[in-house]
């Protein structure tokens, strides 16, 4: 199975257009040690040439440009994105669909029912794409059931519900539904191998840690080091778990919990840009180290 990393950011990218906090500063001012981050997609194949693609990011035009096995191969008009999984229906998450209105075919768009919800009322991209591409959905089950998707058939995919966020504008944010955000395995058939990908995960349910302790990779969510980081960055007062993100720090953290993951490879991936672990000097970033953790980047390649 290949991964490739598109956009290893959280909503906003690093650095986000209007932040001054102490990452984003120093970074434009190359006084950090680290890379700049799109916001979070990734893709996935098991050929090398027909991917899935999760999430479309604000920023795809720039990402599938910087990757080349998704360009046209034949005829005036072709892609290797076979498909699009969409875990959420956050802005970082979906915006991108409309960069895609050119496709030639209707999208074929995995999500949950609740997703398909907010894309056609709060934001309701799905319904601005009937009058382009068009959009076929095809709802993803809840209960870990698999599935797999025409053109990318060497990869079975389980999808399960995560206790997590609906975004601002949906009409449960404040009335969370199964749904709202999902986890998802992805299986190579042949080979086995499993991929466990949650970029917005809040708690660690006994069939969320089921799935990372069955995976051969984790891709997890990487937002926030710490609970009151965007308080302590004079941003707003927001809490990590208010916003659907488990932070890495503490008792129950991401770390802790992936102290007990026998996993080849851990990485955590949606990194907000007030993370201390977004430059490679900070102390943040050498506990990460220590534990085996890796932080995504722009263009990283996983092969399991
Ligand atoms: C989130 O996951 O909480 C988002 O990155 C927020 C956003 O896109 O504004
Ligand atoms: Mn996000
Ligand atoms: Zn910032």
């Amino acid at each position: 199975m290949k991964i490739r990393v598109l956009g290893a950011g959280a909503g906003g990218g690093f650095p986000q257009w209007n932040c001054n906090c102490h990452n984003c500063k120093r970074l434009r001012a190359g006084e950090l040690r680290g890379t700049r981050r799109t916001q979070s997609s990734i893709a996935v194949s098991s050929d090398g040439r027909n991917w899935l693609l999760f999430n479309a990011s604000p920023d795809i035009r720039a990402q599938l440009e910087a990757f080349p096995e998704s360009h046209p191969r034949t005829g005036v008009r072709d892609t290797g994105i076979k498909a699009i999984l969409l875990i959420d229906s956050q802005i970082d998450h979906t915006t991108g669909l409309l960069m895609l209105r050119e496709s030639t075919s209707p999208l074929e768009i995995y999500c949950s029912e609740m997703v398909k919800q907010d894309l056609t009322t709060g934001f309701p991209l799905f319904t601005m794409l009937e009058h382009y591409c068009k959009v076929s959905h095809h709802p993803v089950p809840l209960n870990g059931e698999a599935f797999t998707i025409p053109s990318i058939d060497d990869l079975r995919i389980y999808t399960h519900a995560l206790k997590s966020k609906a975004p601002p504008y949906s009409p449960h944010r404040h009335d969370p539904h199964p749904g709202d955000n999902i986890g998802v395995i992805v299986e190579q058939i042949s080979t086995g191998r499993k991929l466990y990908y949650a970029p917005g995960l809040g708690e660690i349910e006994p069939h969320v840690y089921g799935a990372m302790q069955a995976a051969d990779c984790v891709l997890v969510d990487g937002t926030f080091w710490q609970h009151d980081e965007m308080s302590r960055a004079g941003i707003c007062e927001k809490r990590a778990l208010e916003m659907g993100h488990l932070p890495q720090s503490g008792e129950g953290g991401m770390i802790e919990t992936l102290s007990t993951v026998p996993a080849g490879r851990k990485i955590l991936i949606h990194i907000n840009n007030t993370n201390p672990i977004l430059d490679e000097d900070t102390p943040e970033r050498k506990t990460l180290e220590q534990a085996g953790i890796e932080v995504a980047f722009d263009g990283m390649e996983i092969t399991l």
